[in-house]
């Protein structure tokens, strides 16, 4: 492998600071606190059955389901418990919240307390684990609310719901690591948007991927079809008209591609562009959406928007959404900025009949041909 003189992570991170002479280096701190997590978890990835890391968790005992009623895996387990270890102790953080945690996280009394907030989904895509299929994590800092940051240092008080429930648009920070063929970082610190190879060598994250921006139009989407049915009519439009192809309304071919790893798919969309859409559906009334918004949607919208692309819930920008609670789901649909305008168009125009669509049409991909 020849030497080179790409930055790593760390002078990335200093040269960053260098325009806010006033910066602690807490935030700094932070953000290598969260990439020593990311090899952390790269490597349990990597070792899969050798390391005894794949199945579901406490199978022994039956199991355990997170917040959400979903399996936990021991890799989401241990992720999670990688993410909380690495960044608690150094004074940087007032508290946590995960997806694998109902409560928000406390940073426990024997360690100062910081500024700033964690969020995060420490191993996203996880149906994928046991299947060797990528997998990431991704997160979200948001500042302590002002109270608790006067008082930074010395905590007077733990960390409630009410503290994370801060708009995406307020972000420090938010980025991922992809556990694919190569593990990525991929950052935006509210600058633009830059990725990062980690070196197995060196044991760094070095910078391969600067200034990433995604294209404003695209011919590749990505959403789970098994859920059409369920689909609202502005979304049954859009894909209807995307498989419609050359002759079709677009005048263009589409191509379509769903690996059911969020930060997977975000990370193809920033290389070559796409739309991927997790659109709200009638599935599940008490589920708006199938994504979470405070460590899902929220990091992947600042990425996406830091790139130049667009992030939506279909009808209103992502990061203007006010989040109510911890967990909340949504409505996502994110990438190519053109496209996801035109989806957001066909959500204001006035409802069209599905019947008039060929989506349901006699020769329609969704419709059983043998009807
Ligand atoms: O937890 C979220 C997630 O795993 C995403 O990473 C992914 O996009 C989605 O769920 C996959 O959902 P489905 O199983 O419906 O394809």
């Amino acid at each position: 492998m020849p030497l080179n003189h790409r930055s790593t992570l760390t002078q990335f991170l200093i040269e960053e600071r260098r325009r806010f002479p006033s910066a602690s280096g807490d935030f700094n701190a932070l953000i290598l606190d969260v990439a020593i997590a990311c090899k952390a978890i790269a490597r349990a990835v990597a070792f899969g059955e050798l390391g005894g890391f794949l199945g579901n968790h406490a199978a022994e005992q039956g199991g355990s389901t997170n917040i959400q009623g979903e399996t936990q895996k021991k890799l989401d387990v241990l992720s999670n418990d990688v993410f909380i270890r690495r960044t608690e102790w150094a004074g940087n953080l007032a508290g946590m919240a995960s997806e694998e945690m109902d409560l928000p996280y406390q940073i426990p009394g024997n360690y100062p307390r910081g500024k700033y907030l964690l969020v995060f989904d420490p191993l996203d895509g996880s149906s994928n684990i046991d299947v060797n299929v990528s997998v990431g994590s991704i997160f979200s800092v948001l500042r302590a609310p002002r109270d608790l940051d006067e008082m930074a240092r010395e905590l007077q008080r733990d960390v409630t719901e009410a503290d994370f429930l801060q708009a995406g648009s307020t972000q420090v920070a938010a980025g991922y690591a992809l556990y694919g063929p190569t593990t990525m970082l991929v950052l935006s610190v509210g600058s633009g948007v830059n990725g990062f190879t980690l070196n197995p060598n060196l044991g760094e994250f070095m910078l391969t991927h600067p200034k990433l921006q995604i294209p404003a139009d695209t011919q590749e989407f990505a959403i789970n079809a098994s859920n059409s049915r369920f689909w609202e009519s502005p979304v049954k439009r859009y894909v209807d008209e995307c498989l419609a192809g050359k002759p079709g309304p677009r005048g263009k071919d589409f191509n379509m591609r769903w690996i059911a790893s969020m930060v997977a798919e975000a990370h193809r969309i920033l290389m070559r562009g796409g739309v991927f859409m997790y659109p709200r559906d009638t599935k599940d009334a008490a589920k708006p959406g199938r994504l979470r918004l405070l460590y899902e949607a929220n990091p992947v919208g600042f990425i996406i928007e830091q790139a130049g692309g667009r992030a939506s819930t279909g009808r209103v920008p992502m990061l203007d959404v006010q989040p109510t609670s911890l967990h909340q789901r949504i409505g996502l649909v994110f990438g190519s900025r053109n496209e996801v305008e035109r989806i957001e168009r066909y959500h204001t125009e006035p409802a069209r009949s599905d019947s008039n669509t060929p989506l349901f049409a006699v020769r329609s991909l969704f419709r059983d041909q043998d009807s």
